[in-house]
């Protein structure tokens, strides 16, 4: 998608280098980071210069790429692997990108290796990109049907950023809107600040701004009186992790959007690739839920009068605080998962429909 006029993906590989747009630093610069070595993945990871289920996953493929650059060793890459696994703990993505590198190049010979794991991070994001595109033809239909009956503009809200920021290009959440717009019916998006990083204002109101589709961020606790008002069509929302069962693991205050769908009977939908899916963990309770540092919720960072950078504290000195990163939100609540291969039911005879 585009940013300043220009066509970019999120991540991309070149002279032994693999090239990231540093998303700390949006909306305010944009800066394109390189990294050299799979340190610098893991910690691009970590602090989220690249974030969103979907691309943590390809930036970790190309961290093992980046480990075989350094140090063609088997038990470098295999301690690399679990490094990687482990720089983020919410996102199955990760874990998936990780296993697929992996077993691709499970007996290979050395001399091999690395054009075999460039190989392979490539086809990740290959996929990425087609199973995006694919989310969002069979998306684009809920809008289409909800303006065929509505005939005026379609309100879809959106939670933190499930973009193509989030992604290799397209987004998850975003792809229905993206194919919607493209098509010419009339969209507006309601933007979930998304507290406490701010993913929905920084960056999904950001790149909807570079590809001119209406939006307006939202505090996230308006979306309940929104709904109330029968002014949200429909809410479409990313995910990090989706049970078998249809459990959806996502940004935290998902659930409470989903809550108040549900009372005012607004259509809440969930889109993900199937590299998303856990069919492992029975119970979201066993879900790892990532806590971040608690200075992310008592700090902000913005421009100040001079249009520089500054990060300023806005909680008392001696309050403490609590930043846990996401929440689950029970199958009973999603009206449906959009998939790439077309919209199911969020259960387990809905996927397996579709993932024999
Ligand atoms: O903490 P983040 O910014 O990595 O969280 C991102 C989300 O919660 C997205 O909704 C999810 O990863 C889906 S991305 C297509």
């Amino acid at each position: 998608m585009k940013i300043n006029g220009k066509e970019y993906r999120t991540i991309w590989f070149e002279n032994k280098v693999v090239k990231i747009i540093d998303q700390t630093k949006l909306p305010h610069q944009f800066i394109i980071k390189d990294l050299k070595t799979v340190k610098d993945a893991i910690n691009a990871i970590k602090v989220m210069e690249v974030r969103g289920a979907p691309l943590i996953g390809a930036t970790a493929a190309y961290g093992l790429v980046l480990a075989i650059i350094e140090n063609n060793d088997q038990s470098f890459l295999k301690k690399s692997s679990e490094d990687l696994i482990m720089s983020r703990p919410t996102a199955i993505n990760l874990k998936w990108a990780v296993d697929r590198m992996m077993k691709k190049l499970s007996g290979v010979n050395s001399n091999e290796k690395l054009n075999i794991a460039i190989k392979e991070a490539q086809e990740i994001c290959e996929e990425d990109i087609k199973f995006c595109e694919n989310i969002g033809l069979n998306g684009l239909k809920l809008i289409q049907e909800i303006y065929n009956k509505k005939k005026s503009t379609v309100n879809i809200l959106t939670h933190c950023n499930a973009g193509w920021l989030a992604t290799i290009n397209w987004g998850t959440a975003t792809s229905p809107i993206y194919h919607a717009h493209k098509k010419g019916i009339p969209v507006h998006v309601w933007v979930d600040e998304t507290r406490p990083r701010n993913q929905g204002a920084n960056l999904t109101s950001y790149e909807l701004n570079e590809e001119e589709i209406p939006n307006t961020i939202i505090a996230d606790n308006t979306g309940g009186i929104l709904m109330q008002r029968a002014e949200v069509d429909i809410c479409i929302v990313g995910t990090d992790r989706t049970l078998a069962n249809g459990d959806v693991c996502n940004k935290i205050g998902t659930y409470l959007k989903a809550l108040a769908a549900n009372d005012n009977k607004v259509p809440f939908y969930v889109a993900l690739p199937s590299s998303t899916i856990d069919w492992d963990i029975k119970n979201f309770k066993d879900i790892p839920i990532e806590e971040r540092n608690s200075e992310e919720l008592s700090y902000i960072e913005g421009l100040d009068e001079n249009n520089s950078l500054k990060k300023i504290q806005i909680y008392p000195k001696k309050s403490k605080a609590m930043n846990l990163a996401f929440d689950i939100t029970p199958a009973k609540y999603v009206t449906g998962l959009i998939t790439e291969k077309g919209i199911c039911e969020a259960s387990e005879k809905g996927l397996k429909k579709l993932y024999k």
